[in-house]
């Protein structure tokens, strides 16, 4: 199966190819895509954060109260956001295009 991964300036795209029972962030990583993942799954750092595609947010399954929580904190969040680290791949999910989200002090900055 396959996910896009949208560059953090918006215009690269990296293709990457997944297995189902792959973690999102672990495919992201090992496509040296820049997210730290620093609890390693835990939720308790949001560094893992990633902005769904629009189209493709409905197709993942709801997030959980503590991740809901952790998105709250998290830099630049909008109502796509998801933790990478809770996202289980499946077969369903084929396509999928996340958005990796532009490093906060980037935020303010032209476009
Ligand atoms: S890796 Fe820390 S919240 Fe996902």
């Amino acid at each position: 199966m396959r996910v896009t991964f949208v560059h953090a300036d918006g215009k690269g795209r990296t293709e990457a190819q997944a297995n189902p029972g792959d973690v999102l962030l672990d495919v992201a990583q090992a496509h040296l895509m820049p997210l730290e993942g620093t609890c390693e799954g835990q939720m308790a750092c949001s560094t893992c954060h990633v902005i769904v595609a629009r189209d493709d947010f409905d197709r993942l399954p709801p997030a959980s109260e503590e991740e809901e929580d952790m998105l709250d904190l998290a830099a630049g969040a909008r109502r796509t956001s998801r933790l990478s680290c809770q996202i289980v791949l499946t077969e369903d999910l084929d396509g999928l295009t996340v958005h990796i989200p532009a490093e906060s002090r980037n935020m303010q900055g032209p476009r």
